[in-house]
């Protein structure tokens, strides 16, 4: 069965995580307080109903009171008593019993309490159950001096008390809940605000060269971060050890390599000039095309391997237009056996810049190096330098670089195939773009005016102020 595609996989991001995981938590809490504002609301509308119940039952019992010193008896039908219960939203009940337990006046489903529940000045409440409705009741009982054994009762629906509670909820919990909403975007601008060193890094890390593998500053990076940092810087120091000691096994072993080859070059030499036994001649001059070959192949090896080298403590001001004058010199031998009319264009000033002097002529000797090799006979190749910025460069009239071919001629052992007559170990170009990151210079590719390639390598404007 074929897995499914990464892309499917929902994707895990810190700013989510985080979002998650303070929402969460305020949901949580805003439920806390949904709870106890609601027993809050209850408690305090249950209070003040309770206070207007009481009142009631008090009007009532002052009009008891009244009509039964001005009368001895009750009307069980006055229309004060409904007057005095009536209400608007909630529907009321009442109920009279006197001394002996015989109701006077109200709703005998209001069943007597009795002794034991109401007495004193204070009515005392209680919740019941009429027509499958709850109700709150208030209950107060006649004193000695105020009709005494009485009992008065005053019941309501719950109508008023629960909107009063809802009200007092939706007054606290609304706002709350809004406040909660409109956080979500802030509290997601501030993770995202939150966590941009971590992007910082991210950036500066992708933005890398893969040779750069010097420790990433720390700067005023977060505490938090400083942990990862140090375990990065720390893999990356172990990497540059590894990189050390691969690259010294590397110059080592050309370096051992060099000297039995002289040897081997001159043997086949010696041999060349030996006239006595001509039939093994062709053989040797094979040989001799090998050992030069593979003479140049360490040379080239060498210098890659000294070019990757920590050069930065070997740097010195020099004059590049001295230097490339002094390179474009080597070659007029080379080139004056190919017939190329290989030139310099300079100025009288010197442009000083700062660098390993080794390394950046190894680079240019590379650089001249190509032109005259992919040059065809009687060809032109003219080396120059500009200064602000100062730039060396290589322009030759040979077939140029192929579009196609320009992301891969830096490549180590990379050689187009159109190269392939030419001798050559393809480490080249791989030595100029490693001195060229050394010395924080650009290597740039095109044509030239000649009708060939045209190399150049820049370098920083501020070369020497970096002193
Ligand atoms: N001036 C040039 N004109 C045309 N092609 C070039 C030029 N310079 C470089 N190239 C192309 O780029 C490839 C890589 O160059 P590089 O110098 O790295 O290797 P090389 O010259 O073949 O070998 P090496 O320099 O190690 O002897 C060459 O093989 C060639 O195809
Ligand atoms: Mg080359």
């Amino acid at each position: 069965m074929i897995a499914p595609p990464e892309t499917h996989r929902k994707e895990r991001t810190l700013t989510r995580a985080l979002l998650g995981w303070l929402l969460i938590p305020l949901f949580f809490l805003l439920a806390v307080s949904a709870y106890t504002t609601y027993r809050n609301a209850y408690h305090l509308a249950e209070t003040e109903r309770d206070l207007v119940l009481e009142e009631i039952t008090d009007d009532l019992k002052e009009l008891v009171s009244a009509t039964f010193e001005s009368n001895g008896r009750i009307d069980p039908n006055s229309l004060s008593f409904s007057l005095l219960i009536r209400d608007a939203r909630d529907q009321r009940y009442f109920a009279i019993y006197n001394a002996s337990g015989t109701l006077l006046a109200g709703d005998r489903r209001l069943t007597r309490m009795g002794a034991g529940i109401g007495s004193g000045k204070r009515a005392t409440f209680g919740n019941l159950s009429l027509d499958g409705r709850k109700l709150r009741r208030a209950i107060l009982k006649g004193g000695p001096e105020d009709l005494p054994g009485f009992e008065i009762q005053v019941a309501e629906t719950t109508s008023r008390r629960g909107r009063l509670t809802l009200h007092l909820l939706r007054g606290v919990l609304v706002p709350q809940a809004f406040v909660l909403i409109l956080s979500i975007p802030l509290i997601w601008f501030g993770i995202s605000r939150g966590l941009h060193p971590l992007e910082a890094l991210r950036r500066r890390i992708t933005q890398r060269s893969a040779q750069d593998l010097d420790a990433i500053p720390v700067d005023n990076s977060p505490r938090e971060l400083l942990p990862l940092i140090t375990a990065l810087n720390d893999l990356l120091l172990r990497f540059r050890a590894v990189q050390e000691e691969q690259r010294r096994f590397m110059a080592d072993a050309a370096h051992q390599i060099k000297t039995p080859l002289a040897v081997l070059t001159a043997e086949i030499d010696l041999a060349l000039s030996d006239t006595t036994c001509p039939c093994a001649r062709p053989t040797y001059s094979r040989l001799q095309k090998a050992t030069s070959r593979l003479t140049h192949l360490v040379r080239q090896l060498l210098a890659l391997a000294h070019s990757e080298a920590n050069a930065g403590k070997t740097h010195v001001l020099f004059d590049l237009s001295e230097l490339a004058r002094e390179v474009t010199g080597d070659f007029v031998a080379a080139a004056a056996r190919r017939r190329i009319d290989l030139g310099f264009e300079g100025t009288d000033q010197a442009i000083p810049i700062r660098g390993n002097v080794m390394l950046v002529k190894e680079a240019m000797k590379n650089l001249v190096e190509n032109a005259l090799k992919f040059t065809p006979e009687g060809g032109t190749v003219t080396t120059s330098v500009r200064a602000f910025p100062p730039v060396f460069a290589v322009a030759d009239s040979g077939p140029g670089i192929p579009e196609a071919e320009l992301p891969l001629i830096f490549q180590r052992f990379h050689r187009a195939p159109e190269s392939s007559t030419t001798e050559g170990s393809g480490l080249g170009l791989a030595i100029v773009q490693e001195v060229a990151r050394k010395h924080g210079a650009v290597v740039s590719v095109g044509k030239s005016e000649l009708g060939g390639a045209l190399i150049e390598l820049q370098f920083e404007g501020d070369a020497v102020s970096q002193s």
